[in-house]
């Protein structure tokens, strides 16, 4: 079993990721860290605490990061793709469950000491708490497992400008800081997650399913597909980004990757671009094809579990 921090910026696909994870035994989550992204940081903390309670999993969560190391955060951060309240205006109440005392980066540096070479990060927002937690405590590096990382598009182009996808863009130096530190990173980019689509007729027996989780997540899911037709119209269903980065934690072999480094550029047009370039040794596994039927139906067979939960 892999010891995990997850750290999220709940989202749609963050909640989707978030309920794959929970029901999976080859993961023991031992915290969630949020962060500003899809939504402001008080609203990640706030829905990732709402999910867990919806799927009935009580796992500590440590707020992070409110703004890129060197910039501001965008006004209405990406609520025209997660809705206002980040999950697609399905959240009915506020969470009864509260953030823990300590801070996510005190919380990723003193686990990651505690259990040296045993911790894996997943990070599906930008990666201000990461870069955060290496600037305050860089012996941890060496120390840390694995980085699963959902950013970049390295052949592909980008989501919200034509180079850069949305996590990378939003801290493009927090970027260049994780990725050039010599973890061990595995990078999920837009060039496998555009692959791995979630077709609308999926959500049918997720919305019949009689339970409240899975109503939840299905009108949640809605609107995401919602928003991908209005910007890739016809697509017919929305990308499992984040979700995919849990698949690649859970079963490495979904993907095929390529050893390399990766540079972020950091001004102009290209800003958010993740450059992949030949170096000596090269700690960035880029992620280029993936087993989508694969993913898909193991993806779809354990997020179901969730409707059990009532
Ligand atoms: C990434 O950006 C966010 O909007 C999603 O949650 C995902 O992590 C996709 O580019
Ligand atoms: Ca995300």
């Amino acid at each position: 079993m892999k010891s995990i921090i997850f750290d999220v910026d709940t989202g749609i696909d963050d909640a989707l990721a978030m309920a794959y994870a929970v029901n999976s035994p080859e993961l023991d989550i031992i915290g969630f860290t949020s962060c500003y992204g899809n939504v402001s940081v008080g609203e990640a903390t706030r829905n990732t605490l709402a999910v867990l309670e919806k799927l009935g999993k009580f796992i500590p969560v440590y707020k992070g990061a409110d703004k890129p190391l060197q910039r501001e955060t965008k006004e209405d951060f990406a609520k025209g793709v997660h809705g206002k309240d980040g999950l697609g205006n399905a959240l009915e109440r506020e969470p009864d469950s509260k953030a823990e005392n300590i801070s996510a980066i005190d919380f990723i540096i003193s686990q990651v000491k505690e259990k040296p070479h045993e911790i894996t990060i997943i990070a599906v927002g930008p990666l201000t708490n990461i870069a955060l937690a290496i600037q305050k405590a860089p012996e941890i590096v060496p120390l840390v497992k694995e980085v699963i990382i959902m950013g970049g598009a390295v052949r592909v182009p980008g989501n919200v400008t034509p180079y850069g996808e949305a996590n990378i863009v939003s801290d493009p130096e927090a970027a260049n800081i994780v990725l050039s530190s010599g973890l061990s990173v595995t990078l999920v980019g837009l060039d496998v997650t555009m692959q791995t689509l979630l077709p609308i007729s999926k959500l049918a027996p997720w919305r019949d399913s009689g339970n409240k989780v899975g109503q939840f997540y299905a009108e949640m899911t809605e609107y995401y597909i919602g928003a991908y037709e209005s910007f890739y119209p016809g697509i017919g269903g929305c990308a499992l980004h984040d979700p995919l980065a849990v698949g690649v934690a859970i079963n490495p072999d979904l993907v095929q990757t390529e050893l390399m480094g990766i540079k972020v550029v950091t001004e102009g047009e290209e800003t958010g671009n993740t450059v992949g370039y030949e170096v000596e040794n090269p700690t960035v596994r880029v992620c280029t094809r993936v087993q989508a039927d694969q993913f898909l139906q193991h993806f779809l067979q354990r997020i179901e579990t969730s409707w059990e939960y009532k």
